[in-house]
Parts: C-alpha cells; sequence; structure tokens
C-alpha cells in the first residue's frame, strides 16, 4: 500500500489546506510523485492548485460508479483527486458498516505510481475525515498557537486513539505549528505545552507569511508564487522533517533540492532552531 497522510483537524481555520497543499507540492519538488486527495467539499485544496470542480466525479466513484479521478496540474509530479460541493452530500449516500472504508478500496483500486498520497481533510470527523483516517498510516496535525488550537488538539489525538482499533497502523507522526508569531509570548508557552503533550513530533514552525495567504489565490502552491520566501522556506523544512519522521531517513537539504537550482541565499536564509528569540520584554506582545 502507498503511503497515505492524513492533514486533520477538527477546527477549521488552523492551516490544514495550506500545509496539505504545500506539503504535497515540496514533496513534488524533492522528486516524489504525489497524489493530493481533497476530501474536504469546500474544494480549497483543489483551487489552491488551480483546479476549480464540482466534486461529482469523487462522489461517484466512492459510489463505485467510476475511477477515482485523477487530474493532472501544473505543480511538478502532483497529481490531484479533485472535489466540490457534491462531496458534501457523500454522508447521506454511504450509511453501512463499511462507510469508513469506502476510500480505502478506491484508493487500492486506482492504478498510479505515486509515492505519497496526502489527503487534505474539512474540519469535522465525519465520513470525509473517517474515510481520509482508515486509508492513512501517517496523520498530520496542523495547529495553531492558542489556548483553542490546544483545546483542538487533545480532541484530534481522542479521535485518532478511537480509530485505532479499526486501523491499527494510523498514527500522528507530527504536529505542526501553523501561522506562527514568534515574538508572542503565547508562542513559547503553546510550544512548550505542544513538546510535552507530544515529545519528538513538534515539526519546525511555519510562520504567518503573507505569500502563504495569497498563493491560493494564483492557483499554486507557494514554492511556485514565491519560490524565495519565508512561506516556501518554512513548508520546504518542515516536508524534510516530515518526510524523515514518516520515513525515518534523512537527506542532506542541499542534495534533496539541487534537482530544482534552489540556491542558499543569506538574505533570506533564516535560523530554524527553537531558542526563542533575543527580545527584549516589550517586544513580547
Ligand atoms: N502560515 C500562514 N501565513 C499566512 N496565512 C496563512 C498561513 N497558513 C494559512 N493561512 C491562511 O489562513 C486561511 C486558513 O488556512 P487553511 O489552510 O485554509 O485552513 P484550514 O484548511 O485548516 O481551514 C487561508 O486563507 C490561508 O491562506
Ligand atoms: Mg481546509
Amino acid at each position: 500500500m502507498k503511503r497515505v497522510v492524513s492533514v486533520v483537524n477538527l477546527k477549521g481555520g488552523v492551516g490544514k489546506t495550506t500545509t496539505a497543499v504545500n506539503l504535497a507540492a515540496c514533496w513534488g519538488e524533492m522528486g516524489k510523485k504525489v497524489l493530493l486527495v481533497d476530501m474536504d467539499p469546500q474544494g480549497s485544496a483543489s483551487m489552491s492548485v488551480g483546479i476549480m470542480n464540482e466534486g461529482g466525479e469523487l462522489l461517484d466513484a466512492l459510489q463505485s460508479k467510476t475511477a477515482l479521478p485523477v487530474v493532472s496540474t501544473e505543480v511538478p509530479n502532483l497529481d490531484l483527486v479533485p472535489s466540490g460541493m457534491a462531496m458534501a452530500t457523500a454522508n447521506q449516500w454511504f450509511t453501512g458498516d463499511n462507510a469508513n472504508e469506502i476510500l480505502f478500496h478506491c484508493l487500492g483500486l486506482t492504478r498510479g505510481d505515486w509515492d505519497l498520497v496526502v489527503i487534505d481533510c474539512p474540519p469535522s470527523l465525519g465520513f470525509h475525515t473517517m474515510n481520509a483516517l482508515m486509508t492513512s498510516q501517517h496523520v498530520i496535525v496542523p495547529v495553531e498557537a492558542s489556548p483553542l488550537g490546544l483545546n483542538g488538539l487533545k480532541q484530534m489525538a481522542v479521535a485518532i486513539e478511537a480509530v485505532k482499533p479499526l486501523n491499527p497502523e494510523v498514527k500522528i507522526d507530527a504536529v505542526i505549528p501553523c501561522r506562527a508569531h514568534r515574538r508572542r509570548r503565547i508562542h513559547w508557552e503553546i510550544m512548550d505545552n505542544l513538546k510535552e503533550m507530544f515529545p519528538g513530533k513538534v515539526s519546525p514552525i511555519i510562520r504567518e507569511n503573507v505569500a502563504l495567504t495569497e498563493a491560493p489565490g494564483k492557483g499554486k502552491p507557494v514554492i511556485m508564487t514565491a519560490r524565495v520566501s519565508k512561506g516556501a522556506d518554512d513548508y520546504r523544512l518542515v516536508t524534510m522533517w516530515v518526510d524523515e519522521q514518516i520515513n525515518g531517513k534523512a537527506e542532506p537539504a542541499a542534495e534533496q533540492f539541487a534537482s530544482v537550482g534552489v540556491q542558499s541565499n543569506p538574505a533570506t536564509d533564516i535560523n530554524y532552531s527553537y531558542q526563542k528569540p533575543s527580545v527584549n520584554d516589550n517586544d513580547l506582545v
């Protein structure tokens, strides 16, 4: 079975779609073949790679009427299973005992030489997310540095435990702090909490960055719209970190990106260490 990674959080607006799209694109840039599956009826992941869809084909495929719709994208090495509003009715169509295993069977029947399947999930634990969890070995949880974000994460951990008897392989492999503000005191408090809750599973941070907000409107991942930006840098680093986490191997960054000609740039290179910035107390808001 292909490696399947679901990007999940029951909370909306935390960076799930941004993470799914940009992880998938960075893996593509690293030379891996990736299938991005949009399981959210809002179709945000599809739009983020320039594809508008009604979701009818995916619904048909889940109903075993047709093969899983796979379209190629302009992003190197990235294919997409697009979604849209028709998928909002999916939970009405599938109610039997095996309702949560439908995507698993569809993917199993789909021919393709992808190294990784990345699934973007909606902010709920209904049919769409349950199907993703039942299909996945790896779960990635984007989280925002706020007390409510921490609470949502606890709920996620409980939900994954509930799925384990049905899919023993599934586990949270990475918690990704998204939309991070390193100069806020609350950020460091939440980071400490996260590392206590998920030792060894908290990735480097994704900083709040305008290039990440703008990229979906251009229908491309940030590595194509602003290839030298904090957003692109952060997602490249986090992709390597996640890759290592799920594959248990490390490759030097320079080698991985040599093929796409990404050069080190002292003007934009940043220190990714977890050290707190040395600022005086007035800067901490
Ligand atoms: N690190 C970031 N910096 C700036 N904007 C971000 C960042 N991460 C996400 N966003 C923006 O925040 C909004 C919500 O993100 P999204 O990935 O769609 O969340 P979710 O899928 O969890 O609902 C989107 O407009 C997205 O462009
Ligand atoms: Mg989303």
